[in-house]
Formats: structure tokens, sequence, C-alpha cells
């Protein structure tokens, strides 16, 4: 099971120091970008948060997959509810298409609003973040309905199973190929108990719960 720990902005320089250590190993840990470097060299691997889709350049604020790759980056988070709304679907696209490029992983993230019809929602956000993209060997979707983000609120396994089957429908339909699906959404030592019978799941994406790492040993124990 793929497990990832979006560690958002929660975590102080404070509070990384006896964090950074204690990290189970085979997870992907996606911390403040600031505070990567710290992250580096553990048996863990480590991924961004977003990244820019410009190359190497005049860009003020951006880090480009390029910058990322050099420093050990194997994985990045595209798309996250908590940056759609600053972002547009053709950034994500290119977003997704440079991260490829400089041989990153993308993590693909997309999930419904209350009262969206999730089929056209699901299928505008994979279709649209993934033109131009032929192979899907380095991609990941994470399925994480807005509704369920920080809320303590999940779907049921049969909701998010039948959410995943169409994931994998529209992937097969436009790529003939499989893709990994992973759920967000208040994944915790407690949710896991039921997500984890989920049978087409490939793995989480856990944000608040992950920045304990008692809390994600927790979890990642449970599915082992
Ligand atoms: P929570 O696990 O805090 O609900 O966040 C999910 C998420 O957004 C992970 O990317």
């Amino acid at each position: 099971m793929i497990v990832v720990g979006n560690l958002k902005a929660y975590m102080t320089y404070k509070d990384i120091i006896e964090y950074k250590d204690n990290v189970p190993d085979n997870v992907i840990i996606c911390p403040t970008s600031l505070y990567i470097p710290y992250f580096l060299n553990h048996k863990y691997q480590v991924g961004m948060q977003d990244i820019s889709y410009y190359d190497l350049g005049s860009h003020t604020g951006d880090i480009c997959a390029k910058q990322a790759r050099d420093i050990g980056i194997k994985y990045a988070l595209i798309g996250h509810s908590e940056r759609r709304n600053k972002e547009s679907l053709e950034e994500i696209n290119k977003k997704v298409l440079k991260t490829l490029e400089n041989n990153i992983n993308v993590i693909l993230c997309v999930g419904e609003e209350k009262g969206d019809n999730l089929e056209e929602k699901l299928t505008d956000q994979i279709l649209s973040s993934l033109k131009g993209v032929n192979n899907l060997e380095n991609v990941i979707i994470a399925y994480e309905p807005v509704w369920c983000i920080g809320t303590g609120v999940t779907p049921t396994n049969t909701q998010i199973e039948n959410t995943i089957s169409f994931i994998q429908s529209i992937i097969q339909d436009n790529f003939k190929q499989d893709v990994k699906i992973l759920y967000g959404g208040s994944v915790d030592k407690n949710s896991i108990n039921t997500l984890k019978q989920i049978d087409n799941i490939a793995g989480f994406l856990i944000g608040k719960a992950s920045t304990d790492y008692k809390h994600l040993k927790e979890i990642v124990d449970s599915l082992s």
C-alpha cells in the first residue's frame, strides 16, 4: 500500500526536528518546501506539495521541477484542492507535464465538492490535467472529496470503491492503461480500519494525522 503524508503548512521548524527522524520507512512525506532538505536521506521518500510549471529562470518564489529533481525529490502533489481555487485546469496540466518531463512522479489530486456532479467533475479534472500525457506509469491519482478533507467525515467504502472504479474506467477508456488510485480525506488511525477494506485501493493520502509520527506509524502498522 502506498502511504503519502501531506504535512501541508501545519509544522514549524521546531516541530520537524524530532518528527523527521521518526517517520516510518516506506512512506512518502510531502513537507513544507522550506524544510525539504531536512527530510532527505532517510528511508522514506520525499515529495513536493506543489511544483512550478516553469523551467529554470526568472520566476520569483517558484520551485522548478528540475530543482526538485536535482535535490532528490521523487514525487509531487499536483492539483490539491487547497490550491485548485488558485490555479486553472490549464496550469495544473502544465505542472503535470513539466513534472513528468523531469522524471518526478505525479500524484494528481482530484475530488468533488458537495453538490457537484461527481462524474462530470472528475472526468473534467482528470482529462484536462492529463492532456498530452501518454504513459501513466509515473502517475498516481489521489481521490480526495473536498467535503472530507479535515472534516472527520469519510464516504462509505462502497462510495469510494465505486468512485475508484469510475476513475479507472475513465483512464481505461482514454489511455488504455491502469493507474494507481489513492483515497484522501480524514484518514486517521480510526477510519483506516474501515477504509483499508476497500478492494481496489492502492493506498492513502493523509493530511493532519500524518503530522504526528506516532499516529502515522499506527496507520502504517494497521495496513501491514
Ligand atoms: P486530512 O487528512 O487532514 O483530512 O487532509 C487530507 C488531505 O488533504 C491530504 O492531501
